[in-house]
């Protein structure tokens, strides 16, 4: 069946558009109720105090074509409603995604399948072409909602959901995770940047490349990397183009590219990265990220290297 769309606002997502028939028929019908009600009221308003109004019981013809009306009201919106549905859910048989998302306790992990990159939780799409989102969860169950782009869809480990996403111009996009997924759910935000097909294009490049090389003469930063290697990190992170390729926490291969960290809980500052490392569950209460109870000097000598990747 051919899906139909009445009155379009033009650039509005499909559920959009629902809601508005919504909100504009309950107006239309809370605006007669009210007149009738005030109409009735004033019409046989009691002329003397001591009058007995005619004691009357039921209409039938009133009662059933008030039935009726209610009736075809549902009726309709019932047929809008699975419509709306059906263009939203308009995924292919064999969906071939532009982008795959995971959620995890507690950021966002994106794979571009086209291109290869690898990002996380600042995610970057072009802005007004359609994408085809791929969603699964790494642990527990999370809900990618970004109200703007298109309709939430719950994340499941072990199965993939798809979702149409869309940014009708360049911009960024703030959403949440909306299911509640452990002690740091709330902190779960979502960053989208629309870019135009230029910039995005410029983005993925970026992304791609491997991390920049530590020069010989940074001490600190050389210092900061040798420690990043013989710690746990490795264990957890990637940073491609380094004996670095765990791929449990986040990939921090151009990690300073990124506007904000932690999912979006804070800007990405020395400092709000030193007291992460310093300690993650003060920052984060419950994230997978342990206290390693660094010095200080190997606070400033990680910090420098991970800021540095570019
Ligand atoms: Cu992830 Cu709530």
């Amino acid at each position: 069946m051919k899906n139909f769309v009445f009155f379009q606002i033009p650039g509005t997502p499909t559920e959009t558009n629902l809601f508005w028939y919504f909100i504009w028929a309950s107006i239309a019908i809370f605006v007669v109720v009210v007149f009738f009600i005030a109409y009735y009221s004033i019409k046989y308003k009691a002329k003397s105090q001591d009058e007995t109004p005619p004691q009357l019981h039921g209409n039938r013809k009133v009662e059933i074509s008030l039935l009726f009306l209610s009736t075809v009201i549902v009726a309709i919106f019932f047929v809008l409603t699975v419509n709306a549905m059906n263009t939203i859910q308009d995924i292919p048989k064999h969906p071939n995604p532009d982008l795959r998302i995971t959620g995890h306790q507690w950021w966002w992990e994106a794979h571009y399948p086209h291109s290869g990159v690898i990002a996380s939780n600042e995610i970057h799409i072009p802005a007004g072409k359609k994408i085809l989102l791929q969603v699964n969860s790494a642990d527990v169950i999370h809900d990618w909602w970004v109200p703007k782009l298109g309709r939430k869809i719950d994340m499941f480990p072990g199965m993939d959901n798809y979702v149409w996403m869309y940014a009708p111009k360049p911009g960024t996009y703030l959403g949440t995770c909306s299911e509640f997924c452990g002690t740091q759910h709330a902190h779960m935000r979502i960053r989208v940047i629309a870019q135009n097909k230029k910039d995005f294009k410029k983005w993925q490049e970026h992304q791609l490349k491997p991390a920049l090389p530590v020069s010989k003469n940074d001490s600190l930063v050389k210092e900061g990397k040798a420690l990043f290697m013989s710690k746990t990190c490795v264990k957890c992170h990637q940073i491609r183009g380094t004996k670095a390729t765990a791929n449990i926490g986040p990939d921090l291969t151009h990690f300073a590219s990124r506007i904000r960290i932690l999912s979006d809980m804070k800007t990405n500052t020395k400092t709000h990265l030193r007291q992460w490392l310093k300690n993650p569950q003060k920052v984060k209460p419950g994230a997978h990220m342990p206290n390693f109870i660094f010095t200080n000097r190997e606070l400033k000598a990680l910090t420098s290297y991970i800021h540095h990747l570019k």
